[in-house]
């Protein structure tokens, strides 16, 4: 299975011939406020490091992220971005069968069948904007009792909708019971209108649940990379432990993840430039004729086009838009368009208008 992600400036500014610094990238979801100005220093300052190896076991990054979070850094695994901890879940966990929705994220497959997992799919509907349901999928698991690992984004990508706190609890009980591992891919639960602390304060001995979060997208640093995850369950700690390699985190990535948390002037400036502009692009993009905009609780959207080849069309005003069509569930008229600043949304909207 082939995912092409979105993000990509480098490769389509060749294909269309344009700089790729003129390009307004709405394809990956990535914070407009980009890289913490606060934290520019520590950045330079880790460049010094350079020449030594980075401590294996991350002390000073994790009991920042144990601070943040209010859990113990034992419990907490580092990565080069989230993407490493879902590979690295996959290959620790191991089991035959594993469930992901349609549409979701598509390194959950691909993850999942590097670590030789057979994959099924939970096919959500355009007739329910999407969305899921906790019941809906505990009757799935239940249909289909060789499935032992479920792996769930919350806030899901590219839909953009989210499980609601109840229909969480109900399914993770339920996998409790049945010992079914849960991967939450939590990515973009900072990057939601009513941010919270997710699966994690819940997080319990028992569960069978590993959360993965990632700093790439609300700090705006996917080129730095760095991501995490926790769970309280010893034998799934183990199993990362003896999954992880040493030193996937390097010396610039953890000095930023020591201090990023702090910088709360840039976590609130965030907070409100997305309480403000995804509704704002939500309401714009639904006055488009021929858009239809599904639901979404964080910074994209998911449309489905009546104009074909939208993606290109814009690609000749230098708009970049992710084309869904490789999601498995998804085909051509889909799109994930991000949330960006004002300017941009403005633009955007100017050139969908055009094409009226
Ligand atoms: C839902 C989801 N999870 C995880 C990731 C990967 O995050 P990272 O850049 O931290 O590896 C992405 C990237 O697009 C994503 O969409």
């Amino acid at each position: 299975m082939t995912v092409i992600h979105g993000g990509n400036r480098e490769k389509i500014a060749a294909l269309i011939q344009r700089p790729a610094t003129s390009l307004l990238d709405f394809s990956a979801n990535i914070n407009p406020l980009g890289v913490p100005q606060a934290l520019k220093a520590t950045l330079s300052a880790a460049l010094t490091e350079l020449s030594d190896y980075p401590n294996p076991e991350y002390p000073r990054l994790k009991s920042a992220i144990a601070k943040h979070h209010q859990v113990a850094a034992t419990d907490i695994v580092v990565g080069n971005g989230a993407v490493q901890l879902i590979f690295d879940a996959a290959l620790a966990l191991h089991v035959q069968t594993a469930m992901v929705l349609a549409p979701c994220f598509g390194e959950y497959e691909r993850a999942l069948k590097k670590a030789g997992t057979q994959v099924t799919h939970f096919s959500l509907t355009r007739d329910d904007d999407f969305q899921l349901t906790g019941a809906q999928l505990i009757q799935a698991l239940k249909d289909q009792p060789q499935v032992k690992l479920v792996c769930l984004g919350n806030p899901n990508n590219p839909t953009g909708t989210m499980l609601n706190d109840a229909d969480l609890d109900q399914l993770v009980s339920y996998c409790r019971q049945q010992k079914i591992w849960v991967i939450l891919d939590e990515a973009f639960m900072d990057l939601s209108l009513s941010p919270n602390e997710g699966w994690l304060p819940k997080l319990s001995p028992s569960d069978p649940v590993i959360v993965v979060r990632s700093l790439t997208k609300f700090f705006a640093i996917p080129g730095l990379r760095l991501g995490y995850a926790v769970t309280k369950n010893s034998a799934l700690q183990q199993k990362m432990r003896d999954q992880s390699e040493p030193w996937s985190v390097n010396t610039v990535a953890a000095r930023f993840g020591e201090r990023a948390f702090e910088d709360r002037t840039y976590i609130q400036a965030t907070q409100d430039w997305l309480q403000t502009e995804q509704p704002w692009l939500g309401k714009q993009l639904q006055e488009i004729t021929f858009l239809h905009v599904f639901p979404s609780v964080t910074n994209y959207y998911l449309v489905y086009s009546s104009v074909p080849h939208l993606r290109e069309k814009l690609w000749q005003v230098g708009i970049l838009i992710r084309d869904c069509r490789d999601y498995v569930g998804l085909d051509a008229g889909y799109y994930r368009m991000a949330v960006k600043s004002h300017e941009a949304n403005q633009e955007l909207v100017q050139q969908l208008r055009v094409l009226e």
